[in-house]
């Protein structure tokens, strides 16, 4: 069951998703080499308490598991899901900045990667392809578009940089749950899969490896990383689809 939703309650999506995105740019500000992503969690949790909201991931349970913080942080070849420690970032990691909230019954959902002090080249060029695809992707969510035109796009432009895009996880609808219908990919055919629909929310969310696509998942249960040990990059936004095209709810 695909909800759409109303004007008013894009407008509380927005709101909880705004809450995500002023708080995603805080930590960014905070990430250095020596923090631990632990005090990120803490900061992340703080904040979404003192903007009159609930984490949305804490307690969140997925096959049977509960994740036990505010943040997701996923170091290097750590895709999605690393559960902060007391792990210092080191200069040179790249790191996942994965974050939801909760605001008056509805979701926030967005993530970030940033570089911590100085990265290379390369790592860079991953960061900015992952990004670069989830805009060009999002461009594609106009009435009208079907999923496997936003998909097609976003595999194209991970793979002609040379990199590829996780199968396993998927974006999704997003509302009154974190997760609702439909499972957004980010690989497919242009003109396949569902025809969009204004009132659509949905969260698109590219997870890009500079190897293979393949993903392990660690003993924690959560942290799904590169199975072939390279980085991985990850972005997230939670967007409408308007009358006038695409609405980035999770977007200052
Ligand atoms: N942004 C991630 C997602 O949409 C966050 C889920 S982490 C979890 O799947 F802990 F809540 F499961
Ligand atoms: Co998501």
């Amino acid at each position: 069951m695909i909800f759409l939703k109303s004007a008013r309650e894009i407008e509380t999506l927005r709101h909880a998703n705004l809450i995500v995105a002023e708080i995603l740019q805080e930590l960014r500000q905070k990430v250095a080499p020596g923090v631990t992503t632990l005090e990120l969690d803490a900061l992340a949790e703080e904040l979404t308490y003192k903007n009159n909201a609930q984490p949305a991931f804490k307690g969140y349970v997925m096959a049977g598991r509960v994740y036990p913080c505010t943040l997701c942080t996923s170091i290097n070849e750590e895709i999605v899901h690393g559960i902060p420690s007391d792990r210092q970032l080191r200069d040179g990691d790249i790191v996942g900045l994965d974050f939801g909230v909760i605001y008056d019954g509805f979701y926030g959902d967005s993530a970030i990667t940033v570089g911590v002090g100085k990265v290379d080249d390369e790592a860079k060029r991953l960061i900015q392809v992952t990004e670069e695809a989830l805009y060009k992707g999002i461009e594609q969510l106009r009435e009208g578009k079907r999923l496997g035109d936003l998909a097609s796009v976003i595999q194209t432009t991970v793979e002609s940089a040379g990199f590829s895009v996780v199968r396993v996880f998927v974006g999704h609808g997003i509302g009154k749950k974190l997760h609702e219908e439909p499972p957004v990919p980010n690989y497919g055919d242009p003109d396949r899969g569902l025809r969009l629909k204004e009132g659509m929310v949905l969260a698109i969310e590219p997870m890009v490896n500079a190897g293979g696509y393949e993903v392990e998942i660690k003993e924690d249960g959560w942290t799904a990383v590169t199975k072939d040990g390279s980085l991985a990059a990850h972005f997230e936004h939670s967007v409408a689809i308007t009358k006038k095209g695409p609405y980035i709810l999770s977007k200052i």
